[in-house]
This record gives structure tokens, C-alpha cells and sequence, in this order.
């Protein structure tokens, strides 16, 4: 049996059994119950504290909710599946305990600022431990970088060798991304983080509310300005699903590079075992489902920001039914990206670094080309020339099966008399790596002082 709705008296028939399934909202918004007991339970207080409802009846609303947040984390109380949304089933669950005063809770608020309000809240819960685990990457790939902060490795531009860099540099790109990713978090927050509680339906209340008091008990920093945008403002929605998707950028460039390196062409790492997987038919594979799967998440959490974009571009002020279909996709965006972190954190964490190989991949690239230019630089040829003169010498190594490092001095004098011994020096994979140490660049000291630097901001 439905429970009764809320305009029963209006209407002289039940809402369709099927259609009933269509409009409700419970199936999703029940994850919102404490803070939709919460919020009622501030909205409470100050009905009876404006004297709009009586004390008496303020404390035994105010009980009551206490009773059954209690009652539904225990268990004791399950949540009523026909109930149309949150909101109907917890006021319809107070009346029945408390009778009168429960249909008083109501007073000056309508489901249309209290969902907004819900809505507000539950993701302000969400963001937190979200922030968390991007917290925990950062840390993760600072005490890796720490670790790899000598560790040369080829650099690319357009998926080819490019110019040495270490390896610690390297994942300390991504820490700058995650870092960016909280600002953006902490930044949708701030600005979600007021009530639009008194904005009523659409044009507040002629009750006296005290709406900054409701605020300040709910740990918000303020109320919004406007009763219309009050209950059809979504963009906090938006603004979080955005800052996910971004997340979600990151994660799986990341996811797509560690899918590269596990690759026999480059063999720079090796996920354990316990984030790898095996196949069915070739024994041989170890494959990084783990990364691709958050590869392929990506498009999903993207596909969440899509629908909340599509579903808001086109409402009229102030409230539609439309803006039910906020939730799912803002609380799936948050779900997906809650659970790539949990898989994601670990598998960096734990994954082998083949420093070797990656020096090998270096040795073998011609990144030191630059360096050996300007080796020549030094000795006072113009860059064009000393670029010219480096090229023909890369060309000559290709086709003698030789590097830079193996290339004898006299093949080097032959292209330019300005070439002696000290070009071996000059393009040591170290030396070259180490030298790169203007601000931002990839020198292991500068590394270190990189991920100090990061440490600090995420301690703080
Ligand atoms: N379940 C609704 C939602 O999520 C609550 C607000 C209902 N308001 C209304 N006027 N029908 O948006």
C-alpha cells in the first residue's frame, strides 16, 4: 500500500501503482535521511524559537527525528520503498510517532528548499572523504618520489623520446594535478556551503524565520540571497561533477601511462600481483585491468556531468521535477570516483619500479641530443648550428647501431672540430638530468624540495 500523499486532499484518486515508481525518489534519496533529519531537526528549533511553533512541540519534533535517525541507523526502522522521497517518509514516520506536533515540523518550508538544503548537505558529507583519498594519492606519490628522485627516465613529447627527466619529477606532475583537483573540490564546497532554507516553494514564507540561525546550527557559512535561486540552484551539482570529472582527467592519464609501463615495450614497472590480472586463455598475460577499468570509468563520471549540464540548461525558475534527476548522477559521479581511489591508491602504492629499464629506454633515445647542442653552445657556435651538427651526428648513430655515449670522439670531430673529450661528460644521462635544475625542473634535488614543498601543503 502507498502511504498517503502529502496533497491527498486535493486529489480524489492514489497516484498510479507504476507511476508511483516513476516519480518516486526514495530508491536514491534515502542516503540523504540524516541530513534531512538534521536539517528538519535545526528547522525545529527555530519555529519554536521565533515562537511560530510551541517549545513544547519544537522539543518533541525534536526528539522524535532524534528517535528515528536512531532508529534507522540501528536498523530498528527500514525505510518505507513506496514513500515518494525522503522528505515524505521521515515527516510521515514523525506524525505517526508524535501525532500533531509532527505535522507542524512543516511550518514555513517546503520540500523545495528542504531538498535543496539535503542536497547541500549530503555532498558537503561526500567531499570530505573524498578529499581524503586525494590527500592520500598525493602523500603515496610523494614518498615514491622521494624514493625515485635520481631515478633518469625518457620524457616524451608526442609519445617519443624527448629530454631526460627523473622519475620522482614525473609523478610529482600528477601530484600538482591532484592538489589542483582538492582546490577545486574545497572551492565547489565554499561556495555550496550556504542554507537556502526560507526560500519556501519559490517566494519564502511570511513566517519571521530566522534563517541564519538554521544555517549556523547546520555548520554552514550563510544563507543564499534569493528565494527563486535558493530552490533551483543545482550548479553545486555541476560545479562537484565538474571538479570530478577533472579527477577523473587525471586519474586516467595516469591509469594510461601505468598501462604503457607495464607493457614489454617499456617495462618500467610491474604492478603487484594483488592489483593485476591474469586471462583465461594465455598463461602468460599479466594485465593492468585495474588501470583500464579507471581508464574506462572516466567516461561515466563524464556522462554524470553531461546529464546534470542537459537537465538543468532548459528549466524556467524556480523549482521542476526535474532537478529529482540530480542526485543520481551527482551521487554516482562521487560513488565511481570514491571507488577508483580505493583500487587506484594501493596499486600506485605497491607497483615496482624498473629503474634499469628506464635508464636503458633513456640511454637509448638520443635524449641527450639537446645536451650534446648545447655542449657545443658552450663552446660558442650558434644554437642553429650546434643543432644542425648534433643531428647529422644522431643520423650517423642511427645507422652504426651506436648512441651518443658509444659514438667515438673521432666521428664527432669529423661533423665539428669544436667536439673533444669533455662531450661525454656533457651528455651523461645524469649530468644532464641533474643540471635541470631551474625551478619546476626535473633535477632529483629539485624533486625533494618539490615534494617538501607538497608534503607541507597537504600537512596544512
Ligand atoms: N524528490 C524531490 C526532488 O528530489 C523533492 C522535491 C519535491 N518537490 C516538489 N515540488 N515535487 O527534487
Amino acid at each position: 500500500m502507498q502511504p498517503m500523499k502529502l496533497w491527498a486532499g486535493r486529489f480524489q484518486k492514489e497516484l498510479d501503482k507504476k507511476t508511483n515508481d516513476f516519480n518516486s525518489s526514495i530508491a536514491f534519496d534515502s542516503r540523504m535521511a540524516e541530513e534531512d533529519i538534521l536539517g528538519s531537526m535545526a528547522h525545529a528549533a527555530m519555529l519554536a524559537r521565533q515562537g511560530i511553533i510551541s517549545d513544547a512541540d519544537g522539543q518533541a519534533i525534536r526528539d522524535g527525528l532524534a528517535g528515528i535517525l536512531a532508529d534507522l541507523k540501528s536498523g530498528a526502522l527500514a525505510i518505507d520503498p513506496d514513500a515518494e522521497d525522503i522528505h515524505t517518509f521521515v515527516e510521515g514516520e514523525l506524525t505517526a510517532r508524535i501525532g500533531d506536533a509532527g505535522k507542524r515540523l512543516h511550518t514555513g518550508r517546503s520540500r523545495n528548499d528542504q531538498v535543496d538544503l539535503d542536497d547541500r548537505l549530503y555532498l558537503r558529507s561526500l567531499a570530505g572523504p573524498l578529499r581524503a583519498q586525494l590527500t592520500e594519492l598525493i602523500g603515496v606519490l610523494c614518498n615514491k618520489a622521494e624514493e625515485y628522485a635520481g631515478a633518469v627516465m625518457p620524457g616524451y613529447t608526442h609519445l617519443q623520446r624527448a629530454q631526460p627527466i627523473t622519475f620522482g619529477h614525473h609523478l610529482m606532475a600528477y601530484a600538482e594535478m591532484f592538489l589542483r583537483d582538492i582546490g577545486r573540490l574545497d572551492d565547489a564546497v565554499r561556495r555550496m556551503n550556504v542554507s537556502p532554507l526560507g526560500s519556501g516553494a519559490l517566494a519564502s514564507t511570511t513566517y519571521p524565520l530566522d534563517r541564519k540561525a538554521v544555517a549556523k546550527e547546520l555548520a554552514m557559512d550563510g544563507v543564499t540571497n534569493n528565494s527563486l535561486d535558493g530552490v533551483s540552484d543545482r550548479d553545486f551539482c555541476i560545479e562537484l561533477s565538474a571538479a570530478l570529472s577533472l579527477v577523473m582527467v587525471h586519474l586516467s592519464r595516469f591509469s594510461e601511462e601505468i598501462i604503457l609501463w607495464c607493457s614489454w615495450e617499456f617495462k618500467f614497472i610491474e604492478l603487484d600481483d594483488a592489483f593485476s590480472t591474469g586471462s583465461s586463455i594465455m598463461p602468460q598475460k599479466k594485465n593492468p585491468d585495474i588501470a583500464e577499468l579507471v581508464r574506462g570509468k572516466a567516461g561515466r563520471v563524464f556522462g554524470d556531468l553531461t546529464a546534470l549540464l542537459t537537465v538543468m540548461k532548459g528549466l524556467p525558475l524556480a523549482y521542476n521535477k526535474d532537478m529529482q534527476e540530480d542526485k543520481e548522477a551527482v551521487f554516482d559521479a562521487f560513488d565511481t570516483v570514491k571507488m577508483c581511489l580505493t583500487a587506484f591508491i594501493p596499486m600506485v602504492d605497491t607497483m615496482r619500479v624498473l629503474t634499469g629499464n628506464m635508464r636503458k629506454a633513456a640511454a637509448g633515445g638520443f635524449i641527450n641530443a639537446t645536451d650534446c647542442a648545447d655542449y657545443l653552445v658552450g663552446k660558442g657556435l650558434p644554437f642553429r648550428d650546434a643543432y644542425k651538427a648534433t643531428g647529422t651526428l644522431v643520423a650517423a648513430c642511427i645507422e652504426k647501431g651506436l648512441t651518443l655515449e658509444t659514438l667515438p670522439l673521432e666521428e664527432y670531430r669529423a661533423v665539428c672540430a669544436l667536439f673533444d673529450e669533455g662531450v661525454y661528460e656533457a651528455i651523461n644521462l645524469d649530468r644532464c638530468a641533474a643540471l635541470r635544475r631551474v625551478y619546476g625542473g626535473p633535477a632529483p634535488e629539485n624533486v625533494r624540495a618539490q615534494v617538501k614543498r607538497v608534503r607541507a601543503l597537504i600537512a596544512g
